[in-house]
Parts: structure tokens; sequence; C-alpha cells
């Protein structure tokens, strides 16, 4: 048996010789919260807090590669109405890291098809002892809506364009650690900024750490409205990559565009891809994101997305540790007299 303790100083990882299953760290007090739904929500203490434990879950699994025992006995159903490669398996990885059981819920084969409505079922599946449920879904509002309606722990992995948070929270950790304290950071999110909810969560949560964020792209996929966020808006990616310590290069959401928002991909391209001649004129030590998946030749080029200054797979590394904070908080040991009632705005009643 292995505890994490997030409060004390460092990582302090006890194992089974030490103590006892008693001695497991409860959750702090300071996570109100029955759900992970999105940033916008979490104020920036709540946003420090996950980050500090996803550190230290990195480095009490040896950077996320050993097991833990924290969230034994418990299980976490994965509902996915979307593709995913990265996010799916993460979740899954980061629920047997921490010593959970994990099922893969697949839509299709499922009763759904037979008219099953999406509450009956995730009510079935909460009807079977789960503790919670990881979801994606291509309608924004639906772990909200799945909240109201369940008596486990609700994660949004990625609800239409709407919010993506752990995505955010991964992005934001891979940056922190990295350059530190977010605040004074001038962080650029390139390409299809309309569609992404990886940018909606990236912005909520930059902004609350302090970070200046510019979001660029063509006029059809960044609206002049997102200034009313705090965000800058620039259709000049030139002009912004100098004075930029990290760009997020997003992909285009051609799956969820009705029409297509530029001439050619080619042109976009030509005008938005990050490239080893663009990289020229970028401050030495810039920093290079992506979601993933990356389409090479679109928003990045092959030379940019492999060079020592690309994050990209140390993002999927940190979102392990992410992950793994995230279902610790939410379904992990709570403290007493902490009510697990949801109150309908992902708080604790
Ligand atoms: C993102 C998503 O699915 O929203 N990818 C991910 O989760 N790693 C971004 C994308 O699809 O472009």
């Amino acid at each position: 048996m292995s505890s994490i303790h997030p409060s004390s100083p460092g990582m302090a990882i006890q194992t089974a010789a030490m103590s006892g299953p008693d001695s497991v760290e409860a959750v702090p007090a300071s996570w109100t919260h029955r759900h992970l739904l999105d940033l916008e929500r979490l104020t920036p203490d709540e946003i420090r807090l996950l980050l500090d434990t996803a550190a230290r879950f990195k480095e009490a699994t040896g950077g996320c590669r050993q097991k833990l025992s924290v969230l034994g006995g418990r299980t976490i159903v994965n509902l996915f109405f979307e593709n995913s490669t990265r996010t799916k398996t993460s979740f899954a990885l980061a629920a047997r890291r921490l010593g959970a059981d994990v099922v893969d819920f697949s839509a299709s084969g499922s009763s759904l098809s037979k008219g099953e409505s999406f509450i009956d079922t995730a009510k079935n599946l909460e009807a079977m002892g789960i503790d919670a449920v990881v979801v994606r879904h291509t309608t924004p509002g639906t772990p909200h809506l799945l909240a109201q309606h369940l008596d486990v722990g609700v994660i949004n992995a990625g609800d239409g364009p709407h919010e993506h948070p752990t995505q955010g929270l991964l992005d934001i950790f891979s940056i922190r650690e990295r350059l530190g304290d977010l605040s004074g950071v001038t962080v650029g999110l390139v390409g299809d900024i309309a569609h992404s909810r990886t940018a909606r969560s990236n912005i909520h949560g930059l902004l609350k750490l302090g970070a200046r964020v510019i979001v660029c792209g063509p006029p059809t996929l960044v609206s002049p409205r997102w200034r009313q966020y705090g965000v800058e808006v620039s259709h000049d990616l030139d002009s912004i990559v100098p004075i930029c310590d990290v760009l997020n290069l997003l992909r285009i959401q051609f799956e969820r565009q009705n029409t297509r928002p530029f001439p050619s991909v080619r042109e976009y391209a030509h005008l938005y891809a990050m490239t080893a001649e663009r990289m020229e004129r970028a401050r030495p030590d810039l920093l290079i994101l992506a979601p993933g998946p990356i389409n090479r030749g679109v928003e990045v080029t092959a030379e940019v997305a492999d060079c020592p200054q690309s994050l990209i797979l140390d993002q999927v590394t940190n979102g392990l540790a992410v992950r793994m904070a995230v279902l610790w908080l939410v379904c992990g040991p709570r403290g007493q007299g902490i009510k697990t009632v949801d109150a309908g705005d992902g708080r604790l009643g």
C-alpha cells in the first residue's frame, strides 16, 4: 500500500512496509469539487492544486511509469462517444497507475443502438458500483448533464467545441515545468480557435494563472469577440512569433466545420504553419506545444514538430500525471464532514 501526501512539502510516499491502508491521505479539504467539468469555474488556487498534485504524482511514479495503489478498489468508466487516441488511453493508464480498475465503454455495440437513452445508459453503469465516469461527447454540456443525474464523479474529457479541461491542464503543466510561474509568460494559441475546446480550456487556465494569451488564425476561425475573455487577437502569425514564449499549435477541426474556412489547406499552411523559417525569427527558447493529433505540414512542419524545443511528447507524458491528479481528487478518499452531493454547479453541496 502506498500513499501520496500532496500537502506535505516535496513528495512523501509511504510504502506498504511503512503504512497500512488507514494511512492513505485524504483529498485536501481545499478541493471542494465533486466533478471536473471545465476550467472556467475553477479558481487559480484550485488550478494550482491540480498542477501541484500532478507534479507530485509524476515524481512519485518515477515519471508516470510506476504504480501506486491510492485508488485501489475504485472503478473508473471511460465513456467515449468520439474518437480518441491520447485522452482515452491516458485516462485508462492513469487510473491503472493509481491501482483503479478501468472499463472502456464503447457506444457502438451498446444498447444505445436499441433506443436506450444516454442518461439511462449512464445510470445503468452507475448501478454497477462505479466511482467515476470519464466522458467525451460531441455535444457541449454532456458532462454537466451527466453530473446532474449521477451520484459519481464526472470528468470532462472533451465536450464538443466547449472545453477539454485535462488537455488545458496538461498544456499548462508542461509550460510551468519548463518556465515556472506563468505570470508574464506570453502564450500564442494558433489555429482553429473557433472550434477548439483545447483553446477554451487553455484560455481560462492560462489567464487565471497570469499569462498573456494571444489567439491567432484566419478571421474566419478567430473572432474579435475573443477579446471579451481578456485575450489578444491576431491574424498575423509572423507578427506574434517574435514576442511569444510558447506557441500551442491547434489542429484545424474539419470534422466540426460545415464549410471550409479558407480557400485551401496549402494557403492556410503558408500563412499559419509553424515552420523552420518562422522558428528563426522566434525567441531562441520558444516552446512548441500541440495537443495532437498533429497534421504534419498543416499547422506544423515535421522539422518543428520534432525539434528540441518541441514539448509535444512531453505533453503526452504529463497528461498521465494530470489525469492521475484529477482522478485522485475526484474519487480519492474524502475527509470527514465533506458532503458528496453535487450542488449542480460542480461543487460539493
Ligand atoms: C484534442 C481534442 O480531441 O480535442 N486532442 C486531444 O484530446 N489530444 C485536439 C484535437 O482533436 O485537435
